[in-house]
Parts: C-alpha cells; sequence; structure tokens
C-alpha cells in the first residue's frame, strides 16, 4: 500500500506536541466497561424532541445509548467498570498504586470519584484522583498513569472513564440531546510483559475555543456563579471541523513519532462522538474502516467512556490481537485532544 502524506497544514493551526515514551515499557492489562441497563433509542427521542431516527443515524451514527436510572452515579458506573478491568487482568485490588478517574460529572465537587472507587475496592494507601479534561479525559488519564509506571513510581494503576451526562442534558436542545450519554470504562496499567506496549503520544489544549463544548456559562463563572442547574451547549458544526481536523493531524503527528507508516496501523480507536467525523478522519488518514473501530451506534457519546467501551469491544470481537499497532485518539471541551500508538499486549 501506498504510504500515505501528512495533510497540509494550516498556519493558523496549533503546532501538535508530540513525544515518545519513555522508561520501562507500560501495556494495558486488563478492560472492564459498564453501561446503564436503562436504553433510551432514537424512537424514544422522536417523542421527546423534533428530531427523527433518520435523521440522528444519518448525521451521527447513533441508534440508541444508555441513561443512568434515578440512583445510579458516576461513581456506581466506574465501580463495576473497575471490578471488571481488575479481574480481567488477574489483577488484586491490594496491588493498585493508583487510580484515576477522568470524568466530567463527578457526583459533587468533592470526595473525588477516585476516592469513592479506592473506598467500595478497599484498597486503602494507593493515590487517588480525578482528572477532567472533557472528552479527552481517558486519553490524558493513559498519559499521566502511563508515565507513572513506566518512571517505577508505580507498578499497577486503574484508569477509569465514567459519566452520567445525562443529568446535564437540556433535553429540548436536539443539537445535543441525541447524542450525549452514560457509561464506564476501565483499564489497568502495568509495565509490559512482551512488546513495547505505549509508544507515542501527541497531547494539547487551546483555551482560545473554551466556549464551544460548554456546561454552565463560562463567562458566568459557570458552576460558581450559583447557576441553578448547568447545562450541556455545543457549536456543533465549528466542533465537528475542529474535531476531523484534529484526528486526522493527531494520527500523522503520533505515527511520525512513532517512526511508523499510517499503513502500520492494525486498528484506529476514536473517541466516539459521531460516525461522520470518525469516517471522514479515516478517509483522510488513508485508513480502510475495517481498520477503525465504530460503536457510536450503541452507546452514543459518552465523553471519558467511549474509547474504553470501543477498545472493549474491539478485543470482544477479535479485532485486537497480541502485537496489534493501536491508534487510540480523541478530542473535546476545552478544546484539548490527545492520542497514543501503543503495541498491544
Ligand atoms: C451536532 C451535529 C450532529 C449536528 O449535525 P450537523 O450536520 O452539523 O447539523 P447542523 O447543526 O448544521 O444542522 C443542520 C440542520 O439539522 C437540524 N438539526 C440539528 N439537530 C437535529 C436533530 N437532532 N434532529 C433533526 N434535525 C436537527 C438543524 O436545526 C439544521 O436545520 P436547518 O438546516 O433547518 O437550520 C454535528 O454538528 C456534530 O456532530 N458536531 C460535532 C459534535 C461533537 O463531536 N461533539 C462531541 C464533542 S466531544
Amino acid at each position: 500500500m501506498a504510504i500515505k502524506a501528512a495533510p497540509r497544514v494550516r498556519s493558523d493551526a496549533v503546532p501538535l506536541r508530540t513525544f515518545r515514551s519513555t522508561g520501562r515499557p507500560v501495556a494495558i492489562a486488563g478492560l472492564g466497561i459498564h453501561a446503564p441497563e436503562n436504553v433510551l433509542t432514537n424512537q424514544d427521542l422522536e417523542r421527546m424532541v423534533e428530531t427523527s431516527d433518520q435523521w440522528i443515524r444519518e448525521r451521527t451514527g447513533i441508534k440508541r445509548r444508555h441513561i443512568a436510572e434515578p440512583g445510579t452515579t458516576t461513581f456506581s458506573l466506574a465501580v463495576e467498570a473497575a471490578r471488571e478491568a481488575l479481574a480481567a487482568s488477574a489483577v488484586r485490588p491490594e496491588e493498585l498504586d493508583m487510580i484515576l478517574v477522568a470524568t466530567s460529572t463527578p457526583d459533587g465537587p468533592f470526595p473525588s470519584v477516585a476516592c469513592r472507587v479506592q473506598g467500595e475496592l478497599g484498597v486503602p494507601g494507593a493515590c487517588a484522583m480525578d482528572l477532567l479534561a472533557a472528552c479527552t479525559g481517558f486519553v490524558y488519564a493513559l498519559s499521566a498513569a502511563e508515565a507513572y509506571v513506566s518512571s517505577g513510581r508505580a507498578d499497577t494503576v486503574l484508569v477509569i472513564g465514567a459519566e452520567v451526562l445525562s443529568r446535564l442534558i437540556d433535553w429540548k436542545d436536539r443539537g445535543t440531546s441525541v447524542i450525549f450519554a452514560d457509561g464506564a470504562a476501565a483499564a489497568v496499567l502495568r509495565p509490559a510483559q512482551r512488546g513495547a506496549g505505549f509508544v507515542a503520544w501527541c497531547l494539547g489544549s487551546d483555551g482560545r475555543g473554551y466556549d464551544q463544548i460548554t456546561c454552565g456559562n463560562p463567562t458566568l463563572g459557570g458552576y460558581a456563579s450559583g447557576e441553578s442547574t448547568p447545562r450541556i451547549a455545543m457549536k456543533g458544526p465549528d466542533v465537528f471541523k475542529f474535531a476531523t481536523d484534529i484526528f486526522i493531524r493527531q494520527a500523522f503527528a503520533v505515527a511520525e513519532e512513532a517512526g511508523i507508516d499510517i499503513d502500520d496501523i492494525d486498528l484506529f480507536v476514536p473517541h466516539q462522538a459521531n460516525s461522520r467525523i470518525i469516517e471522514a478522519a479515516a478517509r483522510r488518514v488513508g485508513l480502510p474502516m475495517e481498520r477503525v473501530m465504530v460503536n457510536i451506534d450503541e452507546y452514543g457519546n459518552t465523553s471519558t467512556a467511549t474509547i474504553g467501551l470501543a477498545l472493549h469491544d474491539a478485543l470482544r470481537q477479535g479485532r485486537l490481537k497480541s502485537g496489534d499497532r493501536v491508534l487510540i485518539a480523541g478530542f473535546g471541551s476545552g478544546l484539548t485532544w490527545g492520542a497514543c500508538l501503543l503495541e498491544w499486549e
């Protein structure tokens, strides 16, 4: 196959920051997921807001999504995903040195979701904290976990992406209510047993785009202003352009940093924000859809949980094999973005 050329970059485009993994190799040892049982279909949404199943499927790729029942919290989804990831990686909770939860919807400002998970798992002592980078949060958390393990500061880190976005949705806003949903995914990171594990990264943000995806009016101070119930708001078409562009640029940047060609990527696992964004980016990067993981039809956009949900499905479907080169990429409010290339263990 022909080697793909990197895209011509607009002169006003933000430069991308890439780096290679150093220290001891780190791999994902196991994954876990959890989604609320309650399913909201496009047909259900047709009865709630002026939309249609056809519009949602054609414009976003979403068919259904899972919405937390009353009493289900970000913490309760996170802990179920964590338990499955620990079992899948044959790690006992007391082996954890650190718990990192990426979330934009903690159950409250404090304590952190990570501390609640730690308490529930019964592992006092491990360092636990939440990290907020919106939908890029899972990639940011993976990079932080990898840095701790590769440097020897930790041996075993549990990374979780968990959200209950449904409680922040304005159900009358058809531009967002059909997209966002609830779910959780977890990964255990440990020193790689064989192979390279994580190889290269691209992480960044551009706060000039802070107003493109918001929850609470940031110019009023958001939560701090005492706004009653903050709601998700999004400049959909602007985000669409940004997302497609950053997926493409990150793919080339990470591949170059890793010293591989795009054709060497076995599976692209993107943040599941919109199937049209994913397809447009894959087409322009030159990756056939057989090498792209898409499961937005089942879960919608669960923010920090999408990448873990997609990795988990890819593994279950036999699309991830030992030695495969996997490109993970995300973007989100902030604006933020993050991508990495890893060799699957
Ligand atoms: C939100 C999104 C699906 C909207 O799709 P779009 O093709 O850009 O649609 P537009 O906003 O341009 O609207 C096109 C038309 O569809 C309408 N429309 C918007 N949402 C609709 C819905 N749910 N059902 C039916 N019609 C809808 C608009 O009102 C507009 O109508 P008009 O032409 O009569 O004015 C799309 O912009 C998107 O996915 N953006 C990126 C969002 C994203 O990735 N967010 C995640 C951040 S992590």
